[in-house]
C-alpha cells in the first residue's frame, strides 16, 4: 500500500498532492493542515477530478488529525511561511523551524517507517533540522531543493538553446538559496552534448544566474512562492520511492563526507528508490565548482547555527 502524506495543504501542498493523484501511482494521499476545513476542502475539491482526469488515488483532508496519516510510506513536509517579495528563504527560519519540529514528531508517531521529504524554507536548514530532532538514519530524509533547481536549470537551458526541455540534461547541486545553488555547467549536455559546444559564456552565465534566483523571480512575479514546479518535483521524488525508480536526482541529503562536508544537509546528486537515499554521488568537481560548493556549504552552516533555540 503506497500512502503519502502531505502537510500543509497550502499552493505547495495541494500541487504536490494534485501531481501525486494524477501521475496515478499511489494508493492514498493524505492532506494536513491547521487551518480548519482547509484540508479537507482542497482534498474534495481535488477528489472530484477523478473521473474527469482518470486517476484511482484517493484523497483525504484533515484539520490536524494525524491518527489519518498512519501507515505512510512518504510523508512530505510544505509546512511553514512562504517567503514574501524581497525575503530570502533564510529569513523563514524562526518561524518554520518550531513549526517543521512538531510536524516531524506527528507524522513519526503514526508512520514509522515513513521517508520525509521537506520542502519547507530554508530547506537545507530543515533537512538538518529533521535530521537532528528525529533521529532517522540519513536514507529517510530528503530536500527537495536540488530537484526543482534542476528543473528550472533545464528550463533556462532550453531557452537559451531554443529547444524542448526534454531535450536537456543538467543538475543544481549545494544549498536552495539564491547565492548558494550551483548548477553545473560542466556536466549539462543537449541530447549528450556538452552545451558549452553551443552557449557562449555570456549566455552560460545568464542561464546560471537565472537559475539561482529561480525561486525569487517568481516570488516577484506572484507576490508568493511558486508552487507548480515545486509540486511537481516532489511528485517525483515521491514517483522515484513509491515505484523503486532509482531515479538520479540532486536533493538536499546528510553528507559525511561527501564533497568535504560532514554534519550538514546540502545538494548532492541522489539515487532515490524504495529506500529513500540509496546512493550519494560523490562527484569530482572542476576547481572553481569545488570552491563554490565549499562557501556554499559555509553559508548554510552559519544558518544552521540559528537552530540552537529549538534543537
Ligand atoms: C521555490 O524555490 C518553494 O523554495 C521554493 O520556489
Amino acid at each position: 500500500m503506497s500512502k503519502v502524506t502531505v502537510v500543509g495543504a497550502g499552493a505547495v501542498g495541494a500541487s504536490c498532492a494534485e501531481y501525486i493523484a494524477m501521475k496515478n501511482f499511489a494508493s492514498e494521499v493524505v492532506l494536513v493542515d491547521i487551518k480548519e476545513g482547509f484540508a479537507e476542502g482542497k482534498a474534495m475539491d481535488l477528489a472530484q477530478t477523478a473521473s474527469l482526469n482518470g486517476f484511482d488515488t484517493k484523497i483525504t483532508g484533515t484539520t490536524g488529525d494525524y491518527s489519518l496519516t498512519a501507515g505512510s510510506q512518504v510523508a512530505v513536509i510544505t509546512s511553514g511561511i512562504p517567503r514574501k517579495p524581497g525575503m530570502t528563504r533564510e529569513e523563514l527560519i524562526g518561524v518554520n523551524a518550531g513549526i517543521v519540529k512538531g510536524v516531524v514528531s506527528s507524522i513519526l508517531k503514526y508512520s514509522h517507517e515513513a521517508i520525509i521529504i521537506v520542502v519547507s524554507n530554508p530547506m537545507d536548514t530543515m533537512a538538518y533540522l529533521v535530521h537532528k530532532v528525529s533521529g532517522l538514519p540519513k536514507n529517510r530524509v530528503i530536500g527537495m531543493g536540488g530537484a526543482l533547481d534542476s528543473a528550472r536549470f533545464k528550463y533556462r537551458l532550453a531557452e537559451a538553446l531554443a529547444c524542448p526541455a526534454s531535450d536537456v540534461d543538467g543538475m543544481v547541486i549545494a544549498a536552495h538559496s539564491d547565492t548558494g545553488m550551483l548548477p553545473l555547467i560542466s556536466k549539462a549536455a543537449y541530447r549528450g552534448v556538452p552545451v558549452t559546444e553551443f552557449l557562449s559564456e555570456e549566455k552560460i552565465n545568464y542561464v546560471v544566474e537565472e537559475t539561482k534566483v529561480g525561486g525569487a523571480t517568481l516570488t516577484k512575479l506572484l507576490g508568493t512562492s511558486a508552487w507548480y514546479a515545486p509540486g511537481a518535483a516532489v511528485s517525483t521524488l515521491v514517483q522515484s520511492i513509491v515505484c523503486d525508480q532509482k531515479k538520479l536526482i540532486p536533493c538536499s541529503v546528510l553528507l559525511e563526507g561527501e564533497y568535504g562536508q560532514k554534519d550538514i544537509c546540502l545538494g548532492a546528486p541522489v539515487i532515490i528508490g524504495k529506500d529513500g537515499v540509496e546512493r550519494i554521488l560523490d562527484l569530482k568537481l572542476e576547481s572553481a565548482e569545488a570552491e563554490k560548493f565549499a562557501s556554499s556549504a559555509a553559508a548554510v552552516r552559519e544558518v544552521n547555527a540559528d537552530l540552537k533555540n529549538v534543537l
